[in-house]
């Protein structure tokens, strides 16, 4: 068995692109609710679960139930051609749990095809064609959304020219205030600043959207200002401006209420949900209001897979389980728990600039002194937890924050557990 995972990495060096930033090079047989199982037997606390997709850890039995009878009936049919119960029926739970605002979708496959399809529609339907996004989002690979991201220069890189006429606002990012603020003296000045540019750089009413992450993900798990967010609706609203929410990241769950909006009281006017509505499997999701899509004519935009038959089927599965009163309300203790057992640790580590979160996306901010990031540490970190047979991954424009994104269902003993780790790992990296 050794030698045969030892030709299989070979074969991976062979063969594919280097281009994936690989976290770890473990060769996976399967997976099984929060833990990965190596080919050679080891078992590791996987919270990274496949960069925040499976919701419930891997493998759930009600979501495998689902997707093997969806196979068993119809595997691939094209919902850009015809129609079939599982899309269907996935319309109709998700519109269960969205505002009236948002009362018809778009399936897709990834995040990044989610947020391509939110930015063409909002320039079709306000035929605009300036977005504003933000400093520190990240938003995925294909050219359109590599044009609104900016959590590192690497996404950006070598790939020029980007989309046009997009603009990069300050992102309220509290614990590194750009304007020298703290939470008590904070008068929005990130949200004058963007107002700024709509005197001095582009006109209002050029832009066709605002893309925002209600918590930002790959740019450093970082939770926004409610006071924030409402006044950048309110912004949107009085220039006539669309505001998109990304919640790929944090959609379904994730920050402890079915979407991250719902902590900030207020909606978007367009919606994108991917990584984990589809249980595991590539599906996404754009919504939007029924006026606005009614515009959208048809074969203006579309797909071939989209909206897949079995995707849609485990989908509707998991949404039964996280859609059961109480769940997220223990998503919500559970996180909590688990923050206040590591603001408990930072009061010992200086290296623990910040730990924060929402729910079940927590991270903690690894500095050295004057709050320097120090990714360094943090791989250090990552490394020690892993020999630990934990699997975590960083995040952040420097690599230096520590995210857990364990699944949802996950048992609160086993953060603790997580917890203790993270304490050995910071001491035996010296204090
Ligand atoms: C907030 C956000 N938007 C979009 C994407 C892109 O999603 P995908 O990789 O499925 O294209 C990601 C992926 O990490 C993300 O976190």
């Amino acid at each position: 068995m050794e030698m045969e995972s030892r030709n299989l990495q070979l074969i991976y060096q062979e063969y594919f692109a280097p281009t994936l930033a690989k976290a770890t090079q473990l060769l996976i047989e399967r997976g099984d609710g929060p833990y990965l199982y190596t080919t050679s037997g080891e078992k590791y606390l996987d919270l990274v679960q496949g960069i925040a997709v499976n919701a419930l850890g891997h493998c759930h039995p009600a979501v495998v139930d689902a997707a093997c009878k969806q196979i068993q009936k119809l595997i691939h049919g094209s919902f850009n051609l015809l129609n079939y119960d599982s899309a269907l029926r996935l319309a109709i739970e998700l519109r269960k749990l969205t505002p009236k605002s948002l009362d018809m979708f778009f399936f897709t496959n990834t995040g990044a095809e989610s947020v391509e399809g939110s930015l063409k529609l909002a320039r079709y339907v306000t035929g605009r064609s300036g977005v504003i996004a933000f400093r520190g989002g990240f938003h995925g690979r294909t050219m359109g959304a590599a044009s609104v991201t900016s959590s590192n220069v690497k996404f950006r890189k070598h790939y020029a020219p980007f989309l046009p006429q997009i603009y990069f606002a300050p992102y309220p990012y509290c614990y590194r205030c750009s304007f020298g603020q703290t939470i008590e003296s904070c008068r929005l000045e990130c949200l004058e600043y963007l107002k700024e540019d709509f005197h001095y750089v582009i006109p209002a009413e050029d832009i066709s959207a605002v893309l925002f992450e209600p918590v930002m993900g790959e740019g450093g798990y970082v939770v926004p200002p409610q006071k924030y967010v409402r006044a950048l609706r309110s912004l949107c609203e009085g220039l006539g401006i669309l505001l998109i929410f990304d919640e790929v990241q944090t959609g379904i769950g994730r920050t402890g209420k079915m979407f991250a909006f719902e902590h900030f009281d207020v909606a978007p006017d367009i919606l994108c949900i991917g990584k984990a509505i589809g249980g595991g499997f590539p599906l996404a999701v754009i919504s939007s209001s029924k006026d606005r899509m009614m515009k959208w004519e048809s074969g203006a935009h579309g797909t071939t897979f989209g909206g897949h038959p079995v995707a849609c089927a485990a989908a509707i599965a998991q949404l039964e389980i996280i859609g059961k009163e109480g769940f997220l309300m223990e998503v919500s203790g559970k996180g909590e728990r688990f923050r206040n057992q590591l603001s408990e640790l930072k009061t010992h580590y200086q290296q623990m600039g910040d730990v924060r979160g929402i729910g079940l996306m927590n991270a903690v901010e690894i500095v050295k002194e004057d709050k320097k990031p120090d990714s360094e540490r943090a791989a250090s970190i990552q490394k020690y937890l892993q020999e630990k047979k934990i699997l975590v991954l960083t995040c952040g424009p420097f690599k230096n924050v520590i995210r857990f994104i364990p699944p949802l269902n996950i048992d609160s003993s086993l953060l603790s557990q997580v917890v203790d780790r993270f304490d050995e790992a910071l001491k035996s990296n010296g204090v």
